[in-house]
């Protein structure tokens, strides 16, 4: 199994290139089942997720290819309609072939995704919704089995809390849906814009981009497009973090700033002096030491959960102390026991963390347990003192495009060891 060995204390500068956004990019091979020719997505990051998701619409027939950043898929030759366990619970977030599915085929069998290490992640929300549109929807042996008699009906669909996966799942499968479908506690994330966009250029009509409520009116069918991700603005955070952590300055390039302004003000808040450009972004911390910052993570445009725990990484360091309140997941403070070997003083009371920052942290063997906590423990590792070794990376390598490779670009000793 692979592990990271990092050599901490470095102030990281320069400039890191950001990928495609790995939560834009799996809705968007979703996607493609739904055009009824040919359709072109680059800028796709090569991660372990998008080969997963790659891997499984290959499963249901598609003709797809994924060559250097780019993805094709020619869904003419679809054959079958099911998903199964093995592919569907190394990636969760593969439910988002039903909607899909379910829309321009009338039928699927889609595996149940199951929990993860950050909590339970139901999917009733995604079920309740395609009922709403007139799927009959069975749960029996782990799977989904979905079907409808022609198509699915518009409707109306209230969310009872805002989920992303859910709002994605129900708008591509209200594309194809005969009549209007009003969809309202929509999630605002960048990456449902992203994903509305892709399907406006296949010929969906899409109105309430960027709002709670988005109204869909169905069309007979999309067609193919050439689209391009959106820049990844959880992995921009996460190497923004990493110069707040180490004093450094850092320039991340081909991203966005309006992605992640709630992220950027945090920055700010810490006494980091940040640069907004038109694609870039660069965050100078001057060599000092960042004030501790309090936040609650909340659906966006507000703080980002995906971001909680590299900023209470930099908090671990910071001056004073701070608050934060995880509101979206269950379980999202695993990285709290990791951080605490290496000398933080974080206590944690249910959904609340109180961070007080030390001086230094120190080296100590520690291991991942889910993608973000991953990211966290790197940053730690290279704010500390001594040589860290950081077990389980496989969960890193979901979601971070060529980490080694734009973190040595920075200054970092970092190198992969496996065994
Ligand atoms: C997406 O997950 C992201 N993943 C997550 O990023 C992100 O943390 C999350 O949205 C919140 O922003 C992808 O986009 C692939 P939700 P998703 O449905 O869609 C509950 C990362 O690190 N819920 O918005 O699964 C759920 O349990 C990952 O990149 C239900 O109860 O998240 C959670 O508590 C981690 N029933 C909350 O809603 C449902 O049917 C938000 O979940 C659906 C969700």
């Amino acid at each position: 199994m692979d592990k990271f060995l990092i050599q901490g204390g470095q102030k990281l500068e320069g400039e890191v290139r950001i990928s495609g956004a790995k939560n834009a990019a799996l809705p968007l091979l979703a996607a493609t089942i739904l055009a009824d020719s040919p359709i072109r997505i680059s800028n796709m990051p090569n991660l372990r997720d998008v080969n997963t998701l790659v891997k499984l619409i290959a499963g249901l027939g598609v003709a797809i290819e994924y060559v250097g950043d780019t993805v094709t898929a020619d869904t003419s030759t679809l054959n079958n309609q099911f998903a199964p366990y093995d592919l569907v619970k190394t990636m969760r977030a593969s439910i988002l072939v039903l909607g899909p599915l379910v829309a321009r085929y009338g039928e699927a069998k889609v595996s149940l995704p199951g929990g993860c290490a950050i909590g339970s992640r139901p999917v009733d929300q995604h079920l309740k919704a395609l009922e709403a549109l007139g799927a009959h929807i069975e749960v029996e042996n782990g799977y989904v089995h979905a079907k409808v008699d022609g198509h699915l009906k518009g409707g109306e669909v209230i969310f009872d809390m805002v989920t992303v996966g859910g709002t994605e799942n129900i708008l591509m499968a209200a594309t194809l849906a005969d009549g209007v479908t009003t969809i309202r506690n929509a999630a605002r994330e960048p990456e449902i814009t992203d994903l509305a966009n892709m399907l406006i250029k296949m010929g969906a009509k899409i109105e309430g981009l960027d709002t709670d409520t988005l109204v869909v009116t169905g069309v007979e069918s999309l067609h193919g497009c050439d689209y391009a991700v959106v820049a990844d603005r959880i992995e921009t955070g996460s190497y923004l973090a990493a110069a707040a952590i180490t004093g450094g300055r850092v320039r991340t390039t081909h991203t966005d700033p309006a992605l992640l302004e709630c992220v950027l003000d945090k920055f700010e808040e810490m006494g980091a002096e940040v640069t907004r450009g038109e694609d870039w972004i660069e965050l100078d911390m001057q060599g000092k030491r960042p004030k501790a910052v309090s936040f609650r993570t909340l659906p966006h445009p507000d703080f980002p959960t995906d971001m909680q725990a590299q900023i209470m990484a930099v908090n671990a360091i910071g001056r004073g102390f701070a608050t934060i309140s995880e509101t979206i997941f269950e379980n999202r403070f695993m990285h709290v026991p990791e951080l605490s070997r290496m000398g933080a003083n974080i206590q944690v009371e249910g959904n609340d963390a109180v961070v007080t920052g030390v001086e230094k942290l120190s080296a100590a063997p520690v291991m991942a347990t889910d993608l973000r906590a991953s990211f966290s423990l790197v940053l730690a590792a290279l704010a500390a003192e001594g040589e860290t070794l950081i077990d389980r990376i496989y969960h890193i390598d979901r979601g971070y495009e060529h980490i080694e490779a734009k973190l040595q670009g920075i200054g970092a000793k970092i190198k992969r060891v496996s065994g």
